[in-house]
């Protein structure tokens, strides 16, 4: 079913990198919503990926961007803004990566070099991002801007690993940028955080599909899928939301609200 919900408006979408990608899905509910956009990811996404299927099939143009080199995003923000024909009205940031859980580091061994680069891709970015459309100029009044988190920020997953302080630094961000970009630009940011979703980035937190497996037995509704938060992104990149801004938005099933459900008690009450 589709609405019409994002006809005539225009963005930039970080992260695609395949088809189980959270913003691969966003793209095309976003474009069968009307919305026009530019694809971006890192260099060397480009090679691993198949981002170039998604152009096609939406009919956008990519620009490869590191969402940690200012230049990039400076050229990338200002290439947009002219192949779209004007300002954009949203911006999804859809990135994350920990070269500690990569690597394998427990949380009590890390490498900081690594901590500091798992940092700037999966939180400062969003900063950078943010900082590169303000100082550019090139959000419409009332635009729309989404990253993504995980609720490791607030409660403890010991295999979620630094990304946990990453996501916590990102909520923060988000807050206070959002505060002068609203107060500004009339520009709304939040963060939406997601159930465990299996993606590339998803499937890298170890021990993922006992975890994942969990959190649907939890959740009251089961745990929202990436098509599932795509439908949620095409809402706050809509007119409808416009006075929702600084939050960070649950969207979990219900999972985070949750103290134990019944069928999880079934699991113990077995054994
Ligand atoms: N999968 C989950 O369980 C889950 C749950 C909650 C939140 N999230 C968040 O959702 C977002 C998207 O992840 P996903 O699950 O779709 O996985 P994904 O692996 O498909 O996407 C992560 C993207 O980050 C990009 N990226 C990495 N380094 C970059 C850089 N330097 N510059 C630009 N882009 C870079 C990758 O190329 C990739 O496209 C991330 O912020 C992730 O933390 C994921």
């Amino acid at each position: 079913m589709t609405y019409n919900l994002l006809q005539g408006k225009k963005g930039i979408i970080f992260g695609a990198l395949d088809e189980h990608s959270i913003a691969w899905k966003t793209a095309e509910r976003i474009y069968e919503e009307g919305g026009r956009f530019v694809l971006t990811n890192a260099p060397i996404a480009m090679r691993m990926g198949r981002i170039k299927e998604l152009a096609e099939k939406t009919q956008s143009e990519i620009i490869p961007a590191d969402a940690t080199q200012v230049e990039d995003l400076n050229q990338l923000v200002t290439q947009s803004v002219e192949i779209l024909g004007g300002k954009l009205d949203f911006v999804l940031h859809s990135i994350g990566m920990s070269v500690n859980v990569r690597k394998g580091n427990h949380y009590t061994q890390q490498n900081y070099d690594f901590t500091q680069k798992g940092w700037d891709v999966s939180a400062v970015s969003f900063h950078k991002v943010m900082q590169s459309l303000y100082q550019n100029d090139a959000m419409n009044q009332w635009g729309s801007i989404v990253a993504l988190t995980y609720m490791a920020a607030q409660r403890v997953f010991p295999d979620y690993n630094d990304m946990a302080d990453n996501k916590a630094y990102l909520e923060s961000v988000a807050r206070s940028f959002g505060y002068f970009f609203g107060r500004d630009k009339k520009v709304r940011v939040n963060t939406i955080s997601q159930s465990p979703t299996p993606t590339t980035a998803g499937q890298g937190v170890k021990g993922f599909d006992g975890f994942i497996a969990y959190a649907d037995k939890m959740s009251p509704l089961g745990n929202a899928t990436a098509l599932d938060c795509a439908n949620y992104i095409v809402t706050l990149f809509s007119d409808l939301t416009k006075k929702v801004s600084l939050q960070n938005l649950y969207h979990d099933g219900g999972f985070s609200n949750m103290g134990i459900s019944e069928a999880i008690m079934q699991k113990f009450m077995e054994e």
